[in-house]
């Protein structure tokens, strides 16, 4: 399995923001909504085995939200930013009033959360890492298998408090090189890394000469 945790610090939690100014006013819901696009889609199809964990983090709790997609059960996910935005802003909106968890369109969970809980939580997942500019190099990450547990952060660096909180859990710090990319990009890049590595070992594998025997 693929697992992300974005961390979004200023998108207003309430969804109470307009799709016309995704990048200013919706504070930055534009490269959140390209990260749920990099995260799922494909050529033709979705990647049905991940999953990507959202943190609203722009208000403390009660307020704060958390939205989990997961690629086994996502419907109306289309290619454009603006349509993903929209499913984002339609979930936080329809969780406001509500007190638990609630799946507001099939395959994206919508609730209330605490976000250093989630955080922490996701962080103990077998082999979480953390990504950031100043870290070991991705390739240097081995004994993976095809999935991965990665944290990023939106445009917007974690503040002090939660780096504090990043570095306390103990878990690696990993670099995708010296240059500092977009959240968005950081995905296309760990999906293309871990792609290669799926490819490789599949063409290491023996070939089964049965499964090669078509009646
Ligand atoms: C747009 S960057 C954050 C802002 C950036 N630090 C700056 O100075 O403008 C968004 C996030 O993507 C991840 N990121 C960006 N470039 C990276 C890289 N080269 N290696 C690992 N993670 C990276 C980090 O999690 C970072 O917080």
């Amino acid at each position: 399995m693929r697992r992300i945790l974005l961390l979004a610090h200023r998108v207003p939690v309430s969804g109470a923001f307009t799709l016309n100014d995704l990048a200013g006013g919706a504070g930055r819901m534009d490269e959140v909504a390209r990260v749920v696009s990099t995260a799922f889609t494909l050529s033709n199809d979705l990647r049905r085995d991940t999953e990507l964990t959202i943190l609203f983090e722009a208000e403390p709790p009660p307020a704060a939200r958390r939205i989990r997609l997961s690629g086994a059960n996502l419907r109306h996910l289309n290619p454009d930013e603006r349509s993903t935005a929209a499913l984002l802003k339609n979930a936080l909106v329809r969780s406001i009033p509500l007190e638990r968890d609630v799946e507001a369109s099939p395959g994206l969970i919508v609730g209330p959360v605490d976000p250093v809980e989630a955080l922490l939580e996701f962080a103990r997942e077998p082999g979480a890492f953390w990504l950031t500019e100043r870290g070991v190099p991705l390739r240097s990450l081995v004994g993976t298998g095809d999935g991965f547990s990665a944290i990023l952060s939106d445009p917007t660096d974690p503040p002090p408090e939660e780096l504090h909180r990043l570095e306390s859990t103990g878990i690696p710090r990993v670099s995708l090189g010296p240059i500092s990319l977009r959240s968005s990009q950081c995905v296309d890049v760990l999906h293309h890394e871990f792609d290669l590595r799926a490819a490789s070992r599949a063409a290491a594998r023996p070939r089964d000469p049965a499964a090669e025997l078509v009646g």
